[in-house]
């Protein structure tokens, strides 16, 4: 079922706004629920103010009342699969268990499939704050 979410990746990925790294990037992910939400990179002039893909699409998750994801898929026009930045692994494992697929997708048609816990392991967890 990667496939579907890829295609809403690619999709997405056409209203990027990447005008300071011309780098742009799609990313859709499916809840529990079955329903898709959508994200795309929205850089900023202040570099750091932008934002990636996987954070948008987390962000509409939230947003429509969903937190918890099934599957995700990324994709880049780049030479090799993208995967997600430090930042955004975090990110995924606040809202999917360790087990659940990231399919990374090139324009071109290569495909890199990992999980989660494989992208982040030994992630920081609320577990880590108890007492
Ligand atoms: N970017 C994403 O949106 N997702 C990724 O997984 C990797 C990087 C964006 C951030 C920035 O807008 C551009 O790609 C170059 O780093």
């Amino acid at each position: 079922m990667s496939e579907d979410l890829i295609a809403a990746a690619r999709q997405v990925r056409e209203n990027a706004y990447a005008p300071h790294s011309g780098f742009r990037v799609g990313a859709a992910l499916r809840t529990v629920s079955g329903v898709v939400h959508v994200g795309c990179n929205v850089e900023n002039v202040a570099y750091p103010e932008g934002t990636c893909a996987e954070a948008g699409a987390i962000a509409a998750m939230v947003a429509a009342g969903e937190r918890e994801i099934a599957e995700i898929a990324v994709i880049a026009d780049s030479p090799a699969p993208v995967p997600p930045c430090g930042g955004c692994r975090q990110k995924l494992a606040e809202f999917a268990g360790g087990e659940v697929p990231v399919v990374m997708a090139t324009t071109g048609g290569a495909r890199l499939g990992m999980t989660v816990a494989e992208l982040l392991p030994g992630a920081f967890t609320a577990g880590h704050m108890e007492r």
